[in-house]
């Protein structure tokens, strides 16, 4: 099985730019790439912050360039999303509960992509109508390997900058992914910054954004972009292990 990871286009209005970079041209080319080398991907996930405005004018950027797309892409929300206006362009990727999130069974297990979104706030949260949903996501696949992806890292990496702004009370998740047993791999962005490791012995990786990243900082209260070059991952994934590979698709 091969899942493609993506994160943080921070798409901004027709041909503007962010930071001095174009987000929708980065965008364009890393889907280029993907679709060049990767159109056997079972499964492309983008883990949010599509926008940078959270505008519809951004989803509909987006929405033109997947439409030209084989590549089955499932999109997810991160803090400078807009639910309500993504959903306008997308009716299609939100769960009956009116969140961004999906469930999909795949030959190796179940992909689970959660909405980590808190309307207005930088920092993520699951509120009680997410985990019961996930919770019964879980319980469907309770005899398949699982595999997470989130926005928000579900919990800190020691960069105190970064992590002030995670997922707020991340222990009904971890309760529930330890209930389960057999989540393989949790999926994240938001930091736009390749970080891996585990939290509480489930694996992790994050990535950086396609745009800006954030500069590496062990100190520092506050963030500093930086421009180190941007990436996707590669995952292959069998009953018996999981390879994360890391492309820089750009300088
Ligand atoms: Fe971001």
């Amino acid at each position: 099985m091969k899942l493609i990871h993506i994160s943080d286009f921070h798409l901004v209005q027709a041909g503007g730019t962010l930071l001095g970079l174009d987000p929708a041209a980065r965008m364009d080319a890393c889907l280029a790439d993907v679709e060049a080398h990767h159109a056997d991907a079972d499964l492309v996930v983008v883990s949010g912050d599509l926008s940078e405005t959270g505008g519809e004018d951004t989803y509909r950027i987006l929405e033109e360039r997947i439409s030209r797309s084989k590549l089955p892409i499932r999109l997810m929300l991160g803090n400078h999303d807009i639910r309500e206006n993504f959903a306008t362009v997308f009716p299609g990727q939100m769960a009956e509960n009116g969140f961004a999130q999906a469930a999909i069974d795949l030959p190796e297990g179940r992909v689970i992509t959660l909405d980590t979104l808190d309307d207005g706030k930088v920092t993520g949260r699951l509120c009680d109508s997410r985990l019961a949903w996930l919770k019964e996501k879980l319980e469907e696949a309770k005899d398949r390997p699982v595999y997470l992806f989130m926005h928000h890292p579900a919990d800190k990496v020691h960069l105190p900058a970064l992590d002030v702004f995670g997922l707020l009370d991340p222990e009904p998740l971890f309760a529930l992914l330890k209930a389960h047993g057999d989540v393989r791999h949790i999926f994240a962005g938001h930091l736009h910054r390749l970080v891996t490791g585990n939290w509480q012995g489930i694996p992790f990786t994050i990535l950086r954004s396609t745009n800006h990243q954030t500069a590496l900082d062990f100190v520092s209260p506050t963030t500093t972009n930086c421009f180190e070059p941007p990436m996707y991952s590669i995952i292959l994934a069998d009953r018996d292990s999981l390879i994360v590979h890391i492309h820089q698709f750009a300088d």
